[in-house]
């Protein structure tokens, strides 16, 4: 049965917890019906449910962004239940679970599957969005990046060249899908504190990112929804292919 909103349908994947559950909460809020995926099904199932409860219209998916045919399934899900696709947050990472080591200790299978899910997941779920957005002749695809990428922070190579790509990815999928009114741009956001326990940050280092920045505090979800939420509406229709750091100010494009 296909359920209308106000808005239109966003996909937001990654979204079982973290930053991908704080966007999908707020662009439901906003009005859109949103399609929650994530390879953690039961978490995203859950998320979805609650959001339901709440008077939102969400849809929970297990979908492997690495996995063409999962991601071509989820596409088609949306379509048939909310009669379009006009949104994607390209935010399924591996993140929270990564290790911190010198780039040249780094197993090249572990460098293999950041690669896979970080970048290749973003061009695999660009690419099935694309497909619908260019018959609507709009869409809007926000990829998360991070600002990793303009401080060049050490100890996880693989995940820094994957937010790399993705920044250029971002560029030159927004040139090529301008035609069709669709808007690629990219968020690059500092160390956020989503209340997910990981070994990437510890506490003296997140400190010492807090006395970097302009604003000396601890960057939360909220931070970030916002521009989300911009780079999702029709206020930012004649911006593409843009990366915004979203840092409290650290470090300046
Ligand atoms: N939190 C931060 O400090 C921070 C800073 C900069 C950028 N980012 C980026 O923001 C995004 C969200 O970060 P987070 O802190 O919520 O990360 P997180 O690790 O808490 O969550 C990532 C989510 O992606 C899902 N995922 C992993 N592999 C997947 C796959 N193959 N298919 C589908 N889903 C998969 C995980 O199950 C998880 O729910 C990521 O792209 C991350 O790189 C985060």
């Amino acid at each position: 049965m296909t359920q209308t909103s106000r808005k239109g349908a966003v996909i937001v994947t990654g979204a079982a917890q973290g930053l991908g559950r704080a966007f999908a909460r707020r662009l439901a809020e906003d009005g859109y019906a949103v399609c929650l995926s994530d390879i953690a099904g039961d978490h995203v199932a859950a998320a979805a449910d609650q959001l339901e409860k709440d008077g939102h219209a969400a849809l929970g998916l297990a979908v492997d962004v690495t996995d063409e045919a999962s991601v071509d399934e989820m596409v088609a899900a949306v379509v048939d239940r909310f009669g379009s696709v006009d949104g994607l947050v390209n935010n399924a990472s591996i993140f929270s679970t990564l290790q911190m080591r010198p780039f040249f200790d780094i197993p090249l299978a572990e460098w293999r599957k950041v690669v896979d899910v970080n970048l290749t997941g973003v061009f695999i779920c660009s690419k099935a969005v694309a497909a619908p957005m260019r018959v609507q002749g709009h869409g809007r695809i926000i990829n998360i990046s991070s600002a990793v990428v303009p401080m060049g922070r050490q100890n996880y190579l693989h995940y820094v060249g994957s937010k790399a790509g993705v920044v250029g990815m971002t560029r030159a999928m927004a040139r090529e899908l301008g035609e069709w009114n669709i808007t690629v741009n990219a968020i690059l956001p500092g160390a956020t504190d989503t209340g997910i326990e990981r070994a990437t940050v510890t506490q003296q280092q997140r400190d010492a990112l807090i006395a970097m920045r302009s604003i000396k505090r601890t960057q939360v979800p909220d931070d970030l929804c916002g521009v989300a939420s911009f780079l999702m509406s029709k206020d930012s229709a004649f911006m593409s292919g843009q990366s915004l750091i979203v840092d409290g100010g650290a470090w300046f494009s």
